[in-house]
């Protein structure tokens, strides 16, 4: 399998997307380290994932907002691993919603602290780590389609997934030379704990948002995870610094 002796790890990975990445990840032969805020709902994907495919992953507990939790993760998978190969730099969330001169700064700052400034320190920590032991890799950043469009009364979040693209190419620019590539996946709408929940609270935007996708539905969270193995793994050996989205073709629509 195209990810097989490989080491990866997820970030977000307890639920929704970042679990549907992990369990992709293991299924193509990779060892999975899951890190999760939520240290309860990591054990319980990662324990899921060891029950089909036996020693495939690890959880760990942290809060990405901390560099002292982040270097603990690095430190975690290298004792555990000794290397990394693979990373996908998922976790994320907005906070408040609104138009945008209503917005809270504390919303403003909070949603920029996890969606973007937290991505940024967790990529600080990853590629110290990976210069450091020199050995060739592969770095996938969650961003989302909003990045590209825009998001009505969920501005900040969108600006932050810009950052983050932004950020995706101008650090494969800095990091080409030593064999590590970076990209970011730019999902559409998918199905998710946060999204189903939406629905059952707005039964009107489940069926807008269908039809703003080509392909007149939803996502899977193991969609996603099937472009971020390919990004991780060698057969994508010649693509970095794009951001490339996953969506059914609601970006073109
Ligand atoms: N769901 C969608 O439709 C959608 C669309 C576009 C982009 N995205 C992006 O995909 C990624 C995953 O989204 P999702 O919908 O699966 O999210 P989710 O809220 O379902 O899961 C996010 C996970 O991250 C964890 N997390 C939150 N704060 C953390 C912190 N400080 N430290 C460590 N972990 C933390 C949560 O505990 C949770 O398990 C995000 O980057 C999101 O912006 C999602």
């Amino acid at each position: 399998m195209d990810l097989d002796g490989k080491i990866s790890l997820i970030t977000g990975a307890g639920q929704g997307i970042g679990e549907g990445i992990a369990k992709v990840l293991a299924a193509h032969g990779s060892k999975v380290v899951l890190v999760d805020l939520n240290g309860d709902a990591a054990k319980k994907v990662s324990d899921q994932i060891n029950s089909n495919i036996p020693d495939a992953a690890i959880s760990f507990q942290a809060n990405l907002t901390d560099e002292t939790a982040i270097a603990a993760m690095i430190e975690f998978a290298h004792e555990k691993f000794n290397r990394l190969d693979c990373i996908c730099n998922n976790a994320a969330a907005s906070k408040g919603i609104g138009p945008v001169e209503d917005y809270a700064l504390q919303d403003v700052q909070a949603t920029l602290d996890l969606t973007f400034t937290a991505l940024w320190k967790c990529l600080q920590a990853e590629i110290k780590y990976l210069k450091h032991h020199g050995n060739p890799a592969s770095i996938v950043n969650i961003s989302s389609n909003s990045a590209l469009t825009g998001y009505a009364f969920n501005s900040i979040y969108a600006a932050s997934k810009a950052a983050v693209n932004n950020l995706t190419q101008s650090v494969a620019k800095e990091l080409a030379r030593k064999n590590i590539r970076v990209n970011a996946v730019s999902p559409g709408t998918i199905n998710t704990p946060g999204v189903k929940r939406y629905f059952e609270e707005e039964p009107s935007a489940k069926e807008a948002l269908e039809k703003s996708s080509l392909l007149r539905r939803i996502g899977e969270p193991e969609e996603i995870g099937e472009m971020v193995a390919f990004l991780l793994s060698e057969r994508s050996s010649f693509i970095t610094g794009q951001i490339i989205s996953v969506d059914g073709g609601s970006s073109i629509n």
